[in-house]
């Protein structure tokens, strides 16, 4: 159980002076990103495993606003790999973000350099010299992830000094189109990644395949249904209360938004993704 994990320090704030460019050699500090697939612990990789095996203290970040919080289904997916042995977990706690995609990006700035204060201050207070810190990522780490940026942004100012590296893990959208037994894209074809806020109402142009991600408001519902387009949709992947359903669009989707908010309403959250795809 991730309760059970050993000593859990907690940092929300971050009022430590620190010295510009005061670090110079890592000293055998390592900083690991770890993709854990998208919660089932059949979709973990065996390098993950082998580096939560083996890991010294595990920084687990949790949501302070809007959003699930995974932070617990991580944990217990690190719990798993660990094999019931003890390590140490520092807590930090997410600053409020507030997200425009459309317009303004100066919050989304200003949130990472929270971030970055705030995990910097507990890499130099807790990652000592030769120990691994693991950063435990849902998916995989380079889809709609600001972790290795804030990473990087920490290794550039130089107070903190570590190696990193970066595990792939599984996806959701590759996830999505497991169980739906389909590929991502048309023969030959690109394949877009958006954010349900970004989404229009209609299919981007050019666009003939779109995996829709972070989308709070049920997005699909606001495309034109004369758009001859099809949903593979896919809640809660790789967990026990997975739904999919797929179709054409105007004729499924009544369907996905009514078992969406039910099983929003009774789960308190729900994580979902989906494709469209444009008939050709
Ligand atoms: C911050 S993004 C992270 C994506 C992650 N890095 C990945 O590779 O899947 C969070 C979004 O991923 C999608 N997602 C993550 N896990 C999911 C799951 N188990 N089932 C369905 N969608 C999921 C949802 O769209 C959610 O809003």
């Amino acid at each position: 159980m991730w309760s059970s994990a050993g000593a859990v320090a907690r940092c929300v704030g971050n009022d430590r002076v620190m010295a510009e460019g005061a670090a110079q050699d890592s000293e055998g500090r390592r900083v690991l990103i770890v993709g854990l697939g998208p919660g089932d612990p059949g979709l973990l990789t065996e390098r993950a495993k082998q580096e939560l095996a083996a890991f010294d203290v595990l920084f687990s970040v949790t949501r302070a606003s809007d959003g699930p919080d995974l932070s617990a289904l991580l944990g217990e997916l690190v719990d798993h790999a660990r094999g019931g042995s003890d390590y140490r977990t520092v807590e930090l706690v997410d600053p409020p973000l507030e997200w425009n995609i459309k317009g303004d990006r100066g919050s989304t700035a200003e949130w990472r350099k929270a971030r970055a204060d705030l995990w910097e201050a507990a890499i130099l207070e807790h990652l000592g010299a030769g120990q691994t810190g693991v950063w435990v990522i849902w998916g995989d780490p380079s889809i709609y992830e600001s972790t290795l940026l804030v990473i990087q942004d920490i290794l550039a100012r130089g107070n903190a000094s570590f190696d990193y590296e970066v595990i792939p893990g599984v996806s959701s959208a590759h996830t999505l189109a497991a169980r739906h037994k389909i590929p991502l894209n048309h023969i030959g074809g690109p394949v877009r990644f958006t954010p349900g806020k970004a989404l229009q109402a209609e299919m981007p142009i050019g666009a003939d395949d779109v995996v829709v991600m972070l989308d709070d408001d049920a997005a699909f519902m606001q495309l034109d249904p004369a758009d001859q387009i099809s949903i593979y949709w896919g809640a809660y992947l790789g967990l026990p209360d997975e739904i999919l359903i797929s179709g054409q669009l105007d004729q499924v989707r009544d369907e996905i938004a009514a078992r969406r908010a039910e099983a929003r309403e009774r789960k308190g959250w729900i994580v979902d993704t989906y494709l469209l795809r444009r008939f050709v």
